[in-house]
C-alpha cells in the first residue's frame, strides 16, 4: 500500500480546504470540500452543492467521486482528504468525516480500481487518518455485481 508524508497529507487537506470555499450551501451554511489523490498524482475536489429541495443536496464527497467516473481516466484512488465545517455555529471547527452514504460512493471507485484509500478528516483536535475499509466495513460494491 502507498505511504504518504505528513506533507502530501496537508498537502491534500489544504486542496480540500480550497475546495470548501467554492461549496453551495446558502441552506445549511456547511462547507464542506474534498480533494482525491489518484496514483498518477492527479487531484479531483468536489464541494458540496445543496438544493432548494433540501434532499437533494450533493455531498462534497459525491460530487468529487461523480466527477472522476464521468471521466475518460478512472484511475485508482488512494487518498481522500475531507474538511468543512459551519464557521460560527455549533460545531465549528468538529471533525467531518464522510457521511454513510459517501461511504459507499468511495467505495465504489475505490473497488474499481482495488485500493483502500486513507481518509484524511481534519479539525481542531487535529487529523483522523482511516482507510476506507474501516470507514465501511464489509463493503459491498462492484466486486459483488461485475
Ligand atoms: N456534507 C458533505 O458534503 N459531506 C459529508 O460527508 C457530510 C455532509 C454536506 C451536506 C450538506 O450540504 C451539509 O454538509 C450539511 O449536512
Amino acid at each position: 500500500m502507498t505511504s504518504f508524508s505528513t506533507e502530501q497529507r496537508d498537502a491534500l487537506l489544504a486542496t480540500a480546504r480550497e475546495a470548501a470555499s467554492r461549496a453551495y450551501a446558502p441552506y445549511s451554511k456547511f462547507h464542506v470540500g474534498a480533494a482525491l489523490l489518484m496514483a498518477d498524482g492527479s487531484v479531483v475536489t468536489g464541494a458540496n452543492v445543496e438544493n432548494a429541495s433540501y434532499g437533494l443536496s450533493l455531498c462534497a464527497e459525491t460530487v468529487a467521486v461523480a466527477s472522476i467516473l464521468s471521466s475518460e481516466t478512472r484511475g485508482r484512488l488512494e487518498a481522500v482528504a475531507v474538511t468543512g465545517g459551519a464557521p460560527g455555529a455549533p460545531g465549528e471547527g468538529d471533525t467531518v468525516s464522510p457521511c454513510g452514504r459517501c461511504r459507499q460512493i468511495l467505495n465504489e471507485i475505490a473497488q474499481l480500481g482495488g485500493t483502500d484509500p486513507l481518509v484524511w478528516c481534519d479539525g481542531k483536535d487535529g487529523v483522523i487518518e482511516m482507510r476506507l475499509s474501516e470507514l465501511l466495513p464489509h463493503a459491498f460494491g462492484p466486486a459483488n455485481l461485475l
